[in-house]
């Protein structure tokens, strides 16, 4: 094979019309999934402090986020419940009675704008009193009687007409249980976003901030995976996709690159990966400042989550990217 001074790999990077043509990857507005977090009352806008330019929304702002969502384009939408602290209890009842936040949100949602995709995020943490994503029996999170709970909390986001749920619990056994909730409903067209390899990541900081759902004891870590763990990622993507999920996520994103491109290359699903709320606060804080230039560390940072392996990114960055890449 011939090198140097045959082979000039600059050649194709004089021309910004060239690179162009042999860029390898690219960010659409179609890959975006943007992250909404819901709560009671009427014009309510609560900034999330370590979350510049991200608030919890009464359902009337939440219609006014989604008009404009819809106009840059973004197809899905992820939602969050943020219940009144008083509504809570150890069983999470806020999570999956029908008058709930989300299952409002969702109606009001799918009623305004019936062509955005809604994704409900089903989890606990933000409605029981001890802030676990599981039933909890003397400080241990219980697996198996978790799981009617999360499957009855689906059932009635679809019922309320969401598009797509996506577990977040990281209980075993609960795209299974989900998935024979929905089906026996009558729902078996409808997808399951697995949060399939979630680590316990302390980037998820901020966020518990704009979800009020911080653990009240402890950590997350005899349910979520431990950080150091790459294989085990594999076997949970397995479980999931054999219990039928049908687009996998890796969470957090950036510091689990190997991760996204390792379950890319051995599985053939669509697969999603999580920007999540701590890698948003460190680009902001540091844009604030002036340190660096945000828009080119975002697509940049994007850009690496989609070359690893992703093929859908849920950023709190959507609505700027969107933007820009309407401009550029
Ligand atoms: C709920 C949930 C969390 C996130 C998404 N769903 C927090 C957690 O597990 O504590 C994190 C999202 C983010 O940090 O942006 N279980």
């Amino acid at each position: 094979m011939a090198g140097f001074p045959v082979v000039r790999l600059r050649r194709l990077r004089y021309n910004p019309v060239l690179r162009s043509m042999v860029r390898e990857t690219e960010i659409e507005v179609k890959d975006l999934i943007y992250p909404l977090f819901v709560t009671a009352g009427r014009d309510v806008k609560n900034p999330v402090p370590s979350m510049p330019g991200i608030y919890q929304l009464s359902i009337d702002n939440l219609l006014k986020e989604a008009e404009e969502v819809v106009g840059l384009g973004i197809p899905a939408v992820l939602l969050f419940g943020v219940p009144e602290p008083g509504e809570k209890d150890e069983v999470a009842t806020p999570a999956y009675v029908p008058e709930g936040i989300v299952q409002q949100a969702v109606r009001a949602l799918k009623k305004e704008f019936p062509g955005l995709l809604v994704i409900t995020d089903v989890c606990l943490c933000e409605y029981t009193s001890h802030g676990h994503c599981g039933l909890v029996d003397g400080g241990v999170i219980l697996n198996d009687p978790t799981l009617e709970l999360l499957a009855r909390t689906a059932l009635s986001h679809v019922e309320a007409g969401a598009d797509m749920v996506a577990p977040s619990d990281m209980m075993d056994g609960r795209v299974a249980a989900i998935r024979k909730k929905l089906d026996a409903h009558g729902f078996t067209e409808t997808p399951i976003l697995s949060y399939a390899a979630k680590y316990a990541s302390a980037f998820y900081g901020p966020f518990r901030e704009a979800a009020g759902s911080a653990p009240q004891f402890g950590d997350r870590r005899s349910y979520q995976m431990d950080p150091a763990n790459g294989r085990e990622a594999l076997r949970e993507v397995a479980q999931d996709l054999e219990e039928g999920a049908d687009i996998i996520m890796v969470k957090p994103a950036l510091s689990y690159l190997d991760v996204i491109r390792q379950v890319r290359n051995h599985f053939n699903c669509p697969l999603a990966a999580y920007n999540v709320s701590g890698e948003y606060a460190m680009i902001k804080a540091a844009a604030l400042h002036g340190w660096i230039s945000e828009r080119e560390v975002v697509m940049e940072v994007l850009t690496s989550i989609k070359r690893a392996g992703a093929d859908l990114i849920i950023t709190y960055f959507a609505k700027d990217v969107a933007g820009w890449l309407k401009t550029c």
